[in-house]
């Protein structure tokens, strides 16, 4: 029974032939399990002898057996391994990677810049109260300057807000009169407008508001000339015209030297070396009193700015359309920002 079961074992080929060796000699009706098994039948002389022989022959094929499942398990593999070889000489499929749109690029600018002047990112809604987007911010409802502004309402109250000025009120309400309040809020607005190259219904705009104690008109224009220098990366002039928003007073526009002509007088700037890209002014005391702060003790400057127009002067991109239809072609030139 050894002899035969060392040869079969030995030309086993495969682990479901050993699987049946296994039950052929150790299985519950195997071979030596009834060799085993016949014990009772003995005279108590033979008994241990034959046991001992049984079980010696048992774990012998035991060894035997797994012996060789290790053996025909390490030729599989290799086998298989000899098959499967992954040929690493193929060349790869590249996928191709998106980019960042360029109004994104020019928005997350924007942040960079005031964060490392210390602002933090605020964020409000998009469908917006008529209370915020003009009644806090000294626009009441007959208020001629709602026509700089023609609105999508959706109820006579509630409305797809024009411009990001109510997250200022809703930024110092949060505060509860708090100070100081140093943020900048970016953000899509919207506007019953025509689109052309130059006006879209849709279009972002970044709001920035300081309130503090002795804010003056010289950290505005302090901070916003260097803002203006590094987003350009060189050096500017810019200069403040008087200019009027119902939430500011005084209300000023500001303006830098041409990038184009550095002010010489180009095209880009219609030969006055001069380029408009914000609005801003201290914040009306009534606006400050609206949203809970004591304006007799705070004072306070905002601005708001329009990223397309940045892009567009920055890229020298001449229509802003091209940044909501998503050409790939136009978006392409980008793909590195
Ligand atoms: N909200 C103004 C606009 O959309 C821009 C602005 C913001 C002006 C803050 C002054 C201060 O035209």
């Amino acid at each position: 029974l050894k002899k035969e079961a060392q040869s079969l074992i030995a030309a086993a080929g495969s682990p479901e032939e050993l699987k049946q060796l296994r039950v052929k000699y150790l299985g519950k009706k195997g071979e030596l399990t009834a060799v085993l098994r016949g014990m009772k039948d003995l005279s108590p002389e033979e008994r241990p002898v034959v046991g001992s022989l049984a079980n010696e022959v048992r774990s012998q094929l035991e060894q035997w057996m797994e012996t060789k499942e290790r053996e025909l398990s390490e030729s599989l593999l290799e086998a298989r391994l000899k098959t499967e070889a992954v040929d690493v000489t193929l060349p790869a499929v590249s996928r191709p990677q998106g980019g960042i749109h360029p109004l994104s690029a020019v928005i997350e600018e924007i942040e960079d810049i005031f964060i490392g002047m210390g602002f933090t990112v605020a964020e409000g809604p998009e469908v917006e109260l008529d209370s915020y987007n003009f009644e806090a911010l000294n626009i009441p409802k007959d208020h001629p300057a709602r026509d700089m502004q023609d609105s999508f309402y959706i109820t006579p109250e509630i409305l797809l807000r024009t411009h990001t000025s109510p997250v200022q009120v809703r930024t110092m309400e949060e505060r509860e009169g708090q100070v100081p309040v140093k943020v900048i809020c970016p953000g899509k607005v919207y506007r019953r407008d025509n689109d052309d190259a130059t006006h879209s219904h849709q279009f972002t705009q970044v709001e920035g508001l300081v309130v503090d104690r002795g804010i003056a008109m010289s950290e505005l224009h302090g901070i916003l000339q260097e803002f203006a220098q590094k987003l350009f990366d060189m050096t500017l002039d810019t200069r403040l015209r008087p200019s009027y928003f119902p939430f500011t007073e005084p209300s000023v526009e500001m303006d830098i030297s041409c990038v184009q002509c550095g002010g010489s007088g180009c095209r880009m700037c219609k030969q006055t070396g001069w380029i408009e890209i914000l609005g801003a002014g201290m914040v009306h005391p009534r606006v400050l009193k609206g949203a809970g702060y004591d304006s007799e003790r705070y004072t306070g400057f905002a601005f708001g700015m329009g990223p397309e127009r940045i892009a567009l002067l920055k890229y020298g991109i001449d229509d802003i359309r091209q940044f909501y239809t998503n050409d790939l072609k136009f978006l392409r030139q980008f793909q590195t920002l």
